[in-house]
């Protein structure tokens, strides 16, 4: 049975805990030995539990799913380079964040825990909601109140019981983790088990992609549950002589909030604290990633980058892939817009795969005055 690993200092622990971090502080890692059989994941339906055997939920009957995964892989063309799109904000509840849900809450199901709390900016409350709902688990979320009602409606009518904090992202963060003190902490961003739901992004590429992976991924980068998850998936494919090697991972942060990509660039090895102004990307306005480390040593292990995006830039994007037919929010349009300035220096032969992470339908006010105030 997989352990709970510390990066840090290499303590070890039982996953049968409602611990969230290690004694020193540090997120958690998960010890598990994934296994691929071609044969057995042809046989599945088309969704993320086709990988069942990479997967860490002990029995099958833990599983909570409503159909997700498996996304289409689409080919896009910006100025001449083409890259491909996993069509994400698909998922059940309208973004990615339900790969990691499924898999997180179906854990908390095997464990027998009867109410969780988390924080968000949204999505990855909407999602956790979700799946509590259909597990029977009592669910309390924490927002700012800030962000868009879309999201904050869905998690009241999923039936969580949502608590809007009046002020910023990191006060919602710590008052959830004075409430994670008696409950269950299903955060996506301190619970491996939310990354070993993300990383299925890498197994669907892997197959979409003819049992191959791609030379380059350009993924969103808030806490960086994305890029961490590909990151694992394609290292377990790895390790199991699957794949040749890792993508070269190029992550996007909103110009206005880049803690990461400021730590890049001076080649720190973890974020500092930094100022954040206001951002269209709501959901990669993090000023202090909980696994900032974790995602600056993928980074760098790849050979890969950082790139920011202006709130122009952001409002651009959207509204283009808008006229492809995709009603993105304003945090995958950021993702979009990176994509474009990566684009422009790659060789024409480079296979590059990024993602729509959340529907545009959440968002609508935030949508309607980026447009009013650029008449774009
Ligand atoms: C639509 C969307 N895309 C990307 C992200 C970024 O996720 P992360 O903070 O894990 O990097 C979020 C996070 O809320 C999101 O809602
Ligand atoms: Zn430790």
């Amino acid at each position: 049975m997989e352990k709970f690993f510390c990066p840090e200092c290499h303590r070890t622990y039982s996953v049968n805990t409602t611990r969230w971090r290690c004694d020193c502080g540090s997120p958690l890692d998960l010890e598990f030995t994934p296994e691929f059989s071609t044969e057995k994941i042809l046989k599945r339906r088309p969704g993320l539990w086709r990988y069942r055997e990479a997967i860490p939920i002990q029995k099958d009957g833990s599983i909570l799913s409503m159909g997700e995964g498996f996304t289409p892989l689409e080919e896009v063309e910006f100025n001449g380079r083409s890259a491909l799109l996993k069509i994400d904000y698909l998922f059940p509840t309208g973004s990615y964040k339900d790969r990691g849900a499924a898999v997180l809450i179906s854990k908390a199901k095997e464990l027998g825990i009867k109410k969780v709390v988390e924080d968000s900016s949204g999505n990855a409350g909407s999602a956790i909601a979700a799946y509590c709902a259909r597990a029977g688990i009592e669910c309390g979320i924490y927002a700012p109140r800030s962000i868009s009602s879309g999201k904050l409606v869905q998690i009241q009518t999923y039936g969580a019981n949502l608590k809007k904090i009046e002020g910023s992202r990191e006060k919602t963060a710590r008052m959830t983790m004075e409430a994670a003190k008696k409950n269950y902490y299903a955060s996506h961003c301190w619970n491996p088990y939310f990354l070993h739901g993300t990383k299925t992004f890498a197994f669907e590429i892997w197959e979409q992609m003819g049992w191959k992976s791609p030379d380059t991924l350009v993924l969103p980068i808030g806490h960086g549950t994305l890029l961490l998850g590909a990151y694992i998936g394609f290292k377990e494919l790895k390790e199991a002589k699957r794949v040749k090697r890792i993508p070269k991972l190029v992550g996007i942060q909103s110009a206005s909030c880049a803690p990461l990509y400021q730590a890049f660039k001076k080649g720190l090895r973890e974020a500092q604290s930094i100022e954040k102004r206001e951002t269209l990307a709501e959901g990669i306005a993090i000023a202090n990633p909980v696994r900032g480390r974790q995602v600056l040593e993928a980074i760098r292990e790849t050979g890969g980058e950082i790139l920011t995006v202006t709130e122009k830039e952001i409002g651009i994007a959207l509204r283009e892939m808008g006229r492809r037919g995709h009603f993105i929010e304003p945090t995958s349009a950021a993702t979009i817009a990176g994509l474009k300035k990566y684009l422009r220096g790659t060789r024409s032969k480079e296979t590059v795969v990024s993602s729509l992470t959340g529907t545009g339908l959440k968002a609508v006010e935030k949508i309607e005055i980026s447009g009013k105030s650029r008449n774009l």
